[in-house]
């Protein structure tokens, strides 16, 4: 593998559809809505909004830069700058490992609510959707359905990274798009739906600034834009020399907090529509909307389109975490791409089932997301931008995002500012406040 020359994305929509369509996936449409829920609405988008531009933005520019300078796998890239830099690369390993542990599972609830809709059993069954959704928990299929999921990921990641991963993601990201937007105007029409739009968009200023509701804010925005992980490493590494990664990376941010609104503009009064509580829990996408279906005409055709969106939406993300392993057995153990891909997708497998069975009581599936989102990534992006601009050479950043001096010449001072001296700070602060 490494005798070839180093695949890479094409134009600058390509990179952008790719690196969005890593970050917006379970994130945005099923973790957004129950944790914004849990934690006060819109006191939440708040906050969730600034850990985005304070916080998310510049380290993942940190990490395009040691991608696309090193064209390395997560553990290459940090080692090739700096041998004793290269835990960081592990523990983006570790973070890929933990969500792949959790991840495909909820992905495969949707293709389990996918085939019912498809099939009318969701409607016709006499069952409540919650006591449907509890059966369903109780059953084997989560995991028929998890590793279904790692299957097609599987297909592909080894299909490579031109036409596996940039042809799915040009397909899949603007399907994805428009059937938001349908939703979202489908549901203004619903009668309570008001009382949604109350709870997710009036702010309650004390909830917002509490540091449990910045705390998760915070892990939230590293989540959703998949940062903090050695995920925007490993895609930069497939940047050209010429992508201008300061626009790459707010528009990623803003399609993520895009679409995260957008599922908060669908979720939401639909939760109220029914007389649900927005509090709902990790299961809210998946009872709380089929109610709402149900009351619309053709509930099976939109409850298929969609759960089809959340399918294709975690396909992409799933993908991105896939190929962070992938290209790590396959660089640094000298695997071809291929049985990288079936190494990191037995693992997988076997990561999942642990997490399915709940191996010694343990409830692995709130650990792994507790401790990814919360702790790993954020502490991974902190020492990311750290490492960018206090261990590496003076202009290492700024030729990156200026391309040596031809573009961003007044944006990449701010940036650097923001790395150097705000970013890891406010990682640093939120995490002692909340910790100790
Ligand atoms: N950002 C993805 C989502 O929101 C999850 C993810 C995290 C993907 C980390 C890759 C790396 O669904």
């Amino acid at each position: 593998m490494s005798e070839q020359p180093r695949a890479s994305f094409g134009g600058k929509l390509s990179v952008i559809l790719v690196a969005a369509g890593s970050a917006i996936g379970l994130g945005a449409l099923w973790r957004f809505p129950y944790v914004a829920g849990e934690n006060g609405g819109a006191a939440f988008l708040l906050v969730f909004l600034l850990s985005v531009l304070v916080v998310g933005i510049p380290a993942m520019l940190a990490e395009f830069a040691v991608g696309r300078h090193t064209k390395k796998n997560a553990v290459g890239a940090f080692r090739a700058l700096s041998k004793r830099w290269s835990w960081l690369g592990y523990s983006g390993i570790l973070g890929a490992l933990l969500i792949s542990g959790y991840y495909y599972l909820i992905a495969g609830w949707s293709l389990e609510y996918l085939l019912n809709s498809v099939t009318g059993g969701i409607f016709d069954s006499t069952l409540s959707f919650k006591e449907q959704f509890s059966e369903f928990q109780g059953s084997w299929k989560p995991l028929a359905w998890g590793v279904a999921f790692i299957l097609i990921t599987h297909f592909i990641v080894s299909r490579g990274v031109e036409k596996g991963i940039e042809k799915a993601s040009k397909v899949m990201m603007p399907m994805l798009f428009v059937i938001l937007v349908i939703m979202a105007v489908r549901v203004a029409f619903m009668p309570g739906a008001s009382e949604g739009y109350k709870f997710f968009l009036s702010c309650d200023f004390e909830k917002a600034f509490s540091a449990d509701t910045i705390m998760m804010a915070m892990g939230q925005a590293f989540f959703s834009l998949s940062v903090g992980m050695g995920c925007m490493v490993t895609y930069a590494s497939y940047f050209k020399k010429s992508n201008n990664i300061i626009s790459t990376s707010f528009n990623v941010s803003i399609l993520t907090l895009l679409v995260s609104v957008l599922a908060g503009l669908v979720i939401f009064p639909a939760v109220y529509s029914a007389g649900l509580e927005p509090t709902e829990g990790p299961s809210l996408v998946f009872v709380t909307l089929p109610e709402i279906f149900k009351g619309m005409p053709l509930a099976s055709l939109w409850s298929a389109i969609f759960f089809l969106l959340v399918v294709l939406a975690s396909l992409t993300s799933t993908i991105s975490f896939h190929e962070v392993l992938t290209a790590y057995f396959g660089e640094e153990f000298k695997l071809s791409r291929k049985n990288a891909a079936i190494v990191t997708t037995v693992v997988s497998i076997v990561l999942s089932a642990v997490t399915f069975t709940q191996l010694f009581g343990i409830d692995f599936f709130t650990v792994f997301d507790y401790i990814t989102a919360n702790m790993l990534m954020p502490l991974g992006g902190m020492f990311t931008c750290i490492f960018v601009v206090w261990f590496m050479k003076k202009n290492f950043m700024k030729d990156e995002l200026t391309n040596k001096g031809v573009c961003n010449r007044y944006l990449a001072p701010v940036v650097i500012f923001m790395l150097r001296y705000v970013t890891p700070l406010i990682i640093l602060y939120i995490f002692i406040k909340n910790f100790l």
